[in-house]
């Protein structure tokens, strides 16, 4: 499959369950921007169908969803320049990953830690929609054509398996149609660890609040959960080689070198020999000083719902027209009728 020969189209998507996190904001957000400032065509989707393969009480899902849309726009998302909505408005992708469910093994989606993870041991009662999910993540970027897809380290896996549907699905039917995508896992923040565990991903689910640092949060909850959060005594060493071993530290100058747009490297050779207490303050500052700008443009933004709204139907619009003739090309390839006028 000739990626070159197929014009570069972005497409990433983010779960509206429960609030966005420094995580989401540094591995997925900013890089979206990025790549929108770029001049790259860019899709980018709030994927509510995704959110309930748990259960979301509904008017908690729509409260998430607006607010994942006034991050997105508050982060630096412009709608008229990227095609910003939330999936369950494009049908075409619950119609594609019907198609991909066909085409996806057992076996594949058997093996995602993903699912593993979050069914727990109490598989038996996981919804299927937990199981089949990648599926429907792989519909979600080739419906759309989509060449690159950025994402932070834990994606990866689904991206893996949206290849071999994708090279699958080309197979079996004897045609070159879905592109084999190009993950786009770059930077020092692909992975935001928990600030109270270097171990273990940042991330929404967790149970405890001071772990992660949100979006809403304001500049005092910012500066408390940087303060507490877990280190360990030693002072920093001026390599990232010194870091070994060290995973909490190593979180937190990746974190600074993120949110001030510079490398690891250089974040540790400027705090080399300084104890925490001195480091943990700066980083707070700049935390604040960055994430505060954002934190309140998405309540600005929040205050006129019906204008979210609004953006995410214009958006939906836009995905739509794309998506449609593609679905509808599939379903000719795989021998579907379609007569209806
Ligand atoms: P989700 O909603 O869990 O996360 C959205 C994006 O944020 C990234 N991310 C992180 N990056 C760095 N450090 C962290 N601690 C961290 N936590 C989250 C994720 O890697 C992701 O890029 N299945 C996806 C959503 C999805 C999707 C798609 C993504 C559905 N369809 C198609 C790309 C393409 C998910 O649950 O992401």
């Amino acid at each position: 499959m000739a990626n070159q020969a197929r014009e570069t189209r972005v497409f990433s998507g983010i779960q509206p369950s429960g609030g966005l996190t420094l995580g989401n904001y540094l591995g997925a957000l900013k890089r979206f921007v990025a790549l929108q400032d770029s001049g790259t065509e860019s899709i980018y989707c709030i994927v509510d169908l995704h959110a309930i393969t748990v259960w979301q009480e509904p008017s908690e899902l729509r409260l998430a969803t607006r607010q994942a849309a006034a991050g997105f726009i508050a982060a630096g998302i412009d709608p008229d320049r990227s095609i910003l909505f939330n999936q369950s408005q494009v049908h075409s992708h619950a119609e594609l990953a019907w198609l991909f469910n066909c085409v996806a093994r057992m076996g594949w989606l058997g093996r995602m830690t993903q699912f593993k993870d979050k069914a727990g041991k109490n598989r038996e009662n996981a919804s299927v929609g937990l199981f089949a999910y990648p599926a429907l993540m792989a519909a979600d970027i080739l419906v759309y054509h989509a060449t690159h897809v950025p994402v932070g380290e834990d994606q990866k896996q689904h991206l893996e398996l949206t290849r071999e549907i994708a090279g699958k699905f080309n197979h079996d039917y004897g045609v070159d149609f879905f592109p084999i995508i190009e993950p786009v896992i770059e930077g020092a923040a692909t992975r935001i660890m928990s600030l109270r565990d270097g171990k273990v991903k940042m991330s929404k689910s967790d149970r405890s609040d001071m772990s992660r640092i949100n979006l809403t949060d304001d500049a005092d909850a910012i500066a408390k959960k940087i303060r507490r959060a877990r280190t360990d005594a030693q002072p920093l060493p001026g390599t990232l080689d010194g870091l070994d071993g060290r995973p909490e530290a190593r979180n937190l100058i990746n974190i600074y070198a993120a949110l001030d747009e510079r490398e690891p490297q250089g974040v540790a050779a400027e705090f080399a020999g300084r104890l925490f207490s001195e480091f943990k303050p700066r980083l707070a500052d700049l935390a604040v000083a960055k994430l505060e700008p954002v934190t309140s443009e998405m309540n600005r933004l929040m205050e006129d719902q019906a204008e979210i709204d609004r953006i995410l139907g214009d958006g939906a619009g836009k995905a739509a027209e794309l998506a449609e003739p593609i679905l509808a090309d599939a379903y000719d390839i795989a021998g579907m009728i379609r007569s209806r006028r």
